[in-house]
C-alpha cells in the first residue's frame, strides 16, 4: 500500500532537499495544485501541462506512482469557466477537459481525484451538494458527467470522489458521510463506476476523530465495492497550546486515531499527506497559529526530520492487510 505526498512544482528547482524528501519516503508523488483547471488553464483554449508534467515524470522516473487532483474544484475554477452560463456549452467544456487531460496522463495516472468537494460544507436535506458554478449551472448532473468522462477517457483509471470533514463526530458529518455515500449509489444506479471515496483527512489537533464512524463508512463502501482513499492528510495545530513537543504529540493521537478508523474496513487505496515538510504548506496561510508560532502540519518537520506520526504512517502502510 503506498505512502505519498503532494509536491508543489514552485520548489522543484529552488529546493533539492525538498525534492530528496520524497524520494526518500514516498511511494506515490502527485502534483498538488499544478493539474487544478486554474492552473493548467489560464484561458479556455491553452492547456499548460509542464508544472505537472514535471511532477509526473520525476514519480514514473523513479518507478514511483502518482495521482491525478483534479477536475472539478469550486476553489480552481478559472474566472473563464465560471463565465459559461449555458449548461450545454459547460458540459462540453467539461468533458473535453476531462478527455483532454486524462488522454495526455493515459497509462501514467492511474488514479484520478474526479469531482472535489461536491458536497456542501454545511449540508442541509434540501441542499446537500456545493453551491458552485458547477451546480448552479449543470445542476448535480455535473457529477456523472465527470464520472462519465472521466471513465471513458481512461477506463484503467480508478475514479474518486474527493471530500473533506468526514471523520468527525456529530450530525453534520454524519449528514456529509451519508451525502458521500448517496453519491456513490447514484454513480452505481447510473451504471456510472466510482472506485474510491478520498477522505482528504485535514484533521483538527483538538477535534476528536469519531473511529467508529469512520470505520462504519468504510464498511459501507467496501459493501458498495469501493475503497477508501487518505488524499490529503494534515495536522491543523492552531488551537493547541505550548510548543513543537505538545503540537507533535497532539498531531500523533489525532492521527492514529484517524488511522485506526480508515484502517478499519481493510487497508485503503493509499495513504497520502497534503505536502511532507512543514516547510512548505497551506495550513500556516489559512489557519496559522494564535501565538504566531511555527504550526506543525506535516510528517516531516521544516528540516525534514521524521516525527513520531510519519513512523504511524510507515507501520500501517508497512503491515500486511
Ligand atoms: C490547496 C493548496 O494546498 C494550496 O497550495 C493552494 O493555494 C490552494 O489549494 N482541499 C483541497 C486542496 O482539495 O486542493 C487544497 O489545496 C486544500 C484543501
Amino acid at each position: 500500500m503506498p505512502y505519498g505526498a503532494a509536491m508543489q512544482a514552485d520548489y522543484l528547482d529552488s529546493d533539492p532537499a525538498y525534492v530528496k524528501a520524497f524520494l526518500d519516503h514516498c511511494d506515490l508523488i502527485l502534483p498538488m495544485n499544478e493539474l487544478k483547471v486554474v492552473m493548467l488553464r489560464p484561458d479556455r483554449d491553452t492547456f499548460h501541462f509542464e508544472p505537472a508534467d514535471r511532477i509526473v515524470d520525476l514519480a514514473v522516473s523513479n518507478g514511483l506512482t502518482t495521482r491525478g487532483h483534479t477536475h472539478i474544484w469550486h476553489g480552481g475554477t478559472p474566472a473563464w469557466m465560471e463565465a459559461i452560463t449555458d449548461p450545454a456549452d459547460l458540459e462540453r467544456e467539461l468533458v473535453r477537459h476531462i478527455e483532454t487531460v486524462m488522454d495526455h496522463y493515459r497509462g501514467r495516472v492511474p488514479s484520478w481525484d474526479v469531482v472535489n468537494e461536491v458536497i456542501a460544507h454545511e449540508p442541509t436535506p434540501s441542499q446537500p451538494l456545493r453551491d458552485s458554478t458547477w451546480l448552479r449551472t449543470m445542476g448535480p448532473r455535473h457529477i456523472p458527467v465527470a464520472f462519465k468522462a472521466a471513465q471513458n477517457a481512461d477506463p484503467k483509471a480508478r475514479l474518486v470522489l474527493n471530500d473533506y470533514d468526514l471523520e468527525f463526530k456529530g450530525p453534520r458529518y454524519d449528514q456529509r458521510r451519508a451525502i458521500a455515500l448517496s453519491l456513490v449509489r447514484q454513480l452505481q444506479d447510473a451504471g456510472i463506476r466510482i472506485d474510491g471515496v478520498g477522505i482528504q483527512g485535514h484533521l483538527y489537533a483538538e477535534i476528536p476523530i469519531d473511529i467508529e464512524a469512520v470505520a462504519a463508512f468504510g464498511e459501507d463502501l467496501k459493501r458498495l465495492g469501493v475503497r477508501l482513499i487518505v488524499t490529503e492528510l494534515d495536522v491543523i495545530d492552531w488551537n493547541i497550546p505550548g510548543g513543537p513537543a505538545e503540537q507533535d504529540a497532539a498531531a500523533y493521537a489525532v492521527v492514529r486515531d484517524f488511522l485506526d478508523g480508515v484502517f478499519a474496513s481493510g487497508p485503503p487505496e493509499a495513504v497520502v499527506t497534503w505536502g511532507i515538510t512543514d516547510r512548505y504548506s497551506w495550513i500556516p496561510d489559512v489557519m496559522p497559529r494564535r501565538d504566531g508560532q511555527p504550526t506543525r502540519p506535516l510528517p516531516l518537520d521544516a528540516n525534514f526530520r521524521p516525527k513520531s506520526w510519519h513512523e504511524l504512517i510507515m507501520q500501517r502502510v508497512r503491515l500486511p492487510a
